[in-house]
């Protein structure tokens, strides 16, 4: 007789689990005010059956229990939930496009203000501030980084990257057009790489809510990628409302390659600024 090992109890039903699933983001939300309920749900469900799993736990309803009277299991829920997966000059050819296309007319700007949302442990932040130092425009860039996880914020002030994500953070940076040796810009300290304080001269770090806090000043660029994929399209929607409101005119969006501004809104107010790159330019 075949045995199936399931991690899911054996009454299992998905009418049940959305519920409880509900409930949990309800009660996440009213308790600590981390506000996932308009997440993509076959992504927050299985996240959180990651975290049922590593617990030791059984249902959605007992991680609830744990969540709500336990803060340390929300403090690794958010760690789950937030997905902090990144990398330096992450799709090479998008950085490219941003060098080559978008910095020409940056260059004519007197002040750069730039927003990373969603920044995670600030890989692509160092990658952006390597770029406007080669191009000149560091010096008159001020650079916005924002995640809701203060915990990969921390990571990103440490400025401390894995060493041994060295080699291919060299072949991003060569392919994203880079034009120096990439060496230059950190020290190996034991398994990790230092970068250099000078590229962070110009960088606030804050926490800050894509979806309950507000816009908090007039950009020229905002990056947002690989974010907005976790969002259901209700969400997307009202973020892009906020990115809308926060770019200046002419002002330039990136987002991830597998995302797109195809609610209808957004796109209208956009055109594309490099064919087959995810970068927009804001023109009404
Ligand atoms: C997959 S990482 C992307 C990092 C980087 N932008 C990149 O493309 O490599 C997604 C980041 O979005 C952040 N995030 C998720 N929900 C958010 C929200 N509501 N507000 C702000 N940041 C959020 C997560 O904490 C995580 O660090």
């Amino acid at each position: 007789m075949a045995i199936h090992h399931s991690a899911r109890p054996a009454s299992y039903d998905p009418v049940r689990e959305k519920l409880e699933v509900e409930l949990l983001l309800e009660a996440v939300y009213r308790q600590y005010g981390f506000d996932f309920r308009s997440y993509a749900y076959a992504s927050v469900r299985r996240r959180l059956w990651k975290r049922i799993r590593a617990e030791g736990l059984s249902t959605i309803s007992a991680l609830q229990d744990r969540v709500l009277h336990e803060p340390v299991m929300m403090e690794r829920l958010l760690l789950d939930l937030s997905i902090n997966v990144t990398a330096m000059y992450r799709d090479p050819n998008f950085f490219r496009a941003f060098r080559t296309i978008v910095v020409p007319r940056l260059r004519t700007y007197p002040f750069i203000r730039v927003w990373h949302a969603g920044c995670s442990s600030g890989e692509e932040v160092v990658s952006m501030a390597i770029l406007l130092t080669e191009e000149g425009l560091y010096d008159r860039a001020r650079i916005y980084a924002t995640d809701i996880n203060e915990v990969v914020l921390q990571r990103a002030r440490d400025a401390i990257f894995p060493l041994d994500r060295m080699q291919e953070y060299t072949e991003n940076y060569l392919r994203a057009g880079g034009t120096r040796s990439f060496s230059e810009y950190y020290t190996a300290r034991y398994d990790g790489a230092l970068f250099s304080p000078s590229l962070y001269a110009n960088v606030v770090f804050a926490q800050h809510n894509l979806v309950t806090d507000r816009s908090f000043s007039e950009f020229h660029v905002i990056f947002c990628r690989n974010v907005l994929i976790y969002f259901d399209g209700s969400l997307q929607q009202r973020v892009h409302g906020l990115f809308h409101e926060s770019l200046a005119t002419f002002g330039v969006l990136g987002v991830g390659s597998k995302e797109s501004l195809r609610f209808a809104p957004a796109e209208a107010r956009y055109e594309p600024v490099a064919q087959g790159e995810k970068l927009f330019r804001k023109v009404r």
